[in-house]
């Protein structure tokens, strides 16, 4: 049989992660029993979300133990499979496939995607998880309406580029915020989006000051700390926030100070909503069908940023933690 590459989280890190808190390992690969599918892991998906999982701070989600695979999303083809619903070829994607090249899994843990339909790797981007967090974050807890101003942090990112490109459709004045110029002409250039903030080389309250006169009416956040406060001291009267990550918050071993803009949410009567994606999964077809369509009219592009190698993932995930991703990172793992 052949043998199996894997990461696992070595050490628990603490504060940013380092090289050396993982480690790659290589097993046989067991044979698979009933029930069970063999994949061979094609893309894997690099996302913020796993830092909590490296973490023991309660979440929704259970911790990793030290030694355990790197969880994470990933598409892969089947190889062997010992089910009635899964062939060898298909394609497929799983949430929980993990930082390796080989995975066994079952049925309930995979789903099958349309190669036809888009580049399989968008099922762990634009179609996949990032797409859907945007589309519903956006779409059913900003609620933006034709004419609002929203404001988007972490915006050249996975999520973050398609909610300002669903915002524009949607009739909205589309304010991103982002980490150099680069990732700012990028939103204004390609993405059309109206303005573009630089929170790295610019003074984020002067520029919203700027392009957000009438206030801001939907912000989605991507990465709370000193980004959100300004956004939020800047809130339109009834203004929507959908709490969607708080990157600036994940390496911290202590935590900021908090609740510092209640006040700005009081007196706009604002409405701060935290969500996770999986609580509209009974809905996801809709959101597939509709951000394909979009792909295939040209409405929406996306960026993904490739870096070649399993043995990659770590870099690659340390510097996704420090902003140096451009788009929706993934790890080609195989052919
Ligand atoms: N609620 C949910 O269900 C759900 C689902 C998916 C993702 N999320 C969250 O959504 C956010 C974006 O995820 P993503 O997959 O789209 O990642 P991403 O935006 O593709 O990558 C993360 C980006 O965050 C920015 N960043 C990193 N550290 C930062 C800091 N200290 N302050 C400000 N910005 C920082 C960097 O961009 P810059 O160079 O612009 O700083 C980096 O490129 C994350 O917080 C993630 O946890 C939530």
């Amino acid at each position: 049989m052949s043998v199996n590459k894997q990461i696992i989280m070595k050490t628990r890190p603490e504060g940013m992660p380092k090289l050396e808190n993982f480690e790659i390992i290589e097993n046989n690969i067991p044979d698979i029993r009933h029930g069970e599918v063999l994949i061979k892991i094609l893309w894997l998906s690099l996302d913020p979300y796993m830092r909590g999982r490296m973490s023991k701070a309660k979440s929704y989600a259970a911790s990793l133990n030290e030694g355990d695979v790197i969880i994470g999303g990933a598409v892969g083809r089947v190889i062997k499979s010992e089910t009635n619903e899964y062939k060898e070829g298909d394609i497929v994607e799983g949430f929980t496939l993990g930082w390796q090249a080989y995975a066994i899994t079952t049925p309930a843990s995979i789903r099958k995607i349309n190669p036809d339909l888009a580049p399989i790797q968008t099922a762990v981007g634009v179609l996949g998880m990032p797409g859907m967090t945007a589309f519903f974050g956006l779409l059913y807890v900003g609620k933006p309406i034709p004419g609002d101003t929203v404001v988007v942090s972490a915006a050249s990112g996975a999520v973050g580029q398609l909610v300002g490109q669903i915002a524009k459709i949607a009739g909205c004045h589309v304010v991103g915020i982002a980490g150099g110029k680069e990732k700012c002409d990028f939103l204004l250039n390609t993405l059309n989006f109206d303005a573009a903030i630089d929170y790295k080389n610019q003074n984020v309250d002067n520029m919203l000051d700027k392009y957000c006169p009438n206030g801001v009416n939907v912000y989605f956040d991507n990465v709370g700390g000193s980004i959100t406060d300004s956004v939020i001291n800047k809130l339109a009267n009834y203004a929507r926030v959908a709490v969607c990550g708080v990157i600036s918050q994940y390496n911290l071993t202590a935590p900021e100070p908090g609740l510092r803009t209640h006040r700005a949410i009081l007196t706009n009567q604002a409405t701060t909503e935290g969500f996770l994606v999986f609580q509209f999964a009974q809905k996801y077809h809709i959101a597939i069908e509709r951000m394909a369509k979009w792909i295939k009219e040209g409405k929406i592009i996306y960026k993904e940023d490739v870096v070649e190698g399993l043995e990659n993932a770590p870099d690659a995930f340390i510097g996704l933690m420090n902003g140096k991703n451009f788009g929706k990172l993934l790890i080609k793992v195989s052919e």
